[in-house]
């Protein structure tokens, strides 16, 4: 499973890059208003920042096909290399997601609580399928269920070339199970990559080598 940072914070991107193992960067309009900078500015130096991809969502005020695949192509010139176009999943969006196909442009169908949802988005030619993992959670549905379904479907046919992104990760447990479930990817915010790495029995065993080595070598 790929390990993508889930913001748009500059600092922490670059944090998460240098520990080796973060290979993309998703943003949203929500985590770029957060940061109070320009939508484009940000997304264009965040994409300077990595090789991988970076994924930059169409603002949620396109709402018609026409005006998402226009957005869309702006998003997408900013940095042809790297750019994914983020899309939200709805029938305009659907038909948007099929028309950058044919142009070449890669999508990820976002905002998906459901298989259904996520079959219709690879159907139409997205690269990526977002599934909200915490959100259904939020609502009482066991979100990593969604994503081991969808893993499932898309495994029954290789004409399907879609990764399923889990998103809207909240805890390292769910990091665990979106793994144990075949996700594509996990996209996690800095705090639980960090939360992560932890485990209190790690950190009294280093505190306990150091003592044993400081009682017999010294410092
Ligand atoms: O990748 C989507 C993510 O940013 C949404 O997370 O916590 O707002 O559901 P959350």
């Amino acid at each position: 499973m790929k390990i993508f940072i889930d913001t748009a914070n500059l600092a922490d991107i670059q944090k998460a890059l240098e520990l080796g193992i973060v290979t993309g960067v998703t943003t949203n309009p929500s985590l770029i208003a957060k940061e109070g900078l320009d939508y484009y500015t940000t997304l264009k130096k965040i994409a300077s920042m990595t090789d991988g991809p970076v994924f930059g969502e169409v603002k949620a005020t396109a709402t018609l096909a026409e005006d998402i695949i226009k957005e869309a192509r702006e998003i997408y010139a900013i940095a042809p290399k790297n750019m994914v176009v983020k899309i939200p999943m709805n029938t305009e969006g659907l038909k948007a997601i099929s028309a950058l196909k044919k142009e070449g442009i890669p999508t990820n169908c976002t905002l998906i609580f459901s298989a259904n949802q996520a079959l219709l988005a690879a159907l139409a030619g997205a690269s990526y399928v977002s599934l909200f993992v915490g959100r259904l959670d939020d609502i009482g549905q066991k979100g990593t269920d969604v994503v081991s379904e969808v893993v499932d479907i898309f495994a029954n046919y290789p004409d399907i070339h879609c990764e399923v992104l889990a998103a809207s990760i909240r805890t390292p447990m769910h990091v665990t199970d979106c793994a144990i479930a075949g996700a594509d990817v996990a996209t996690i915010p800095y705090n639980v990559i960090m939360q992560m790495a932890k485990h209190p029995l790690t950190e009294s065993g280093i505190e306990r080598f150091k003592n044993d080595y400081i009682k017999v070598f010294g410092e």
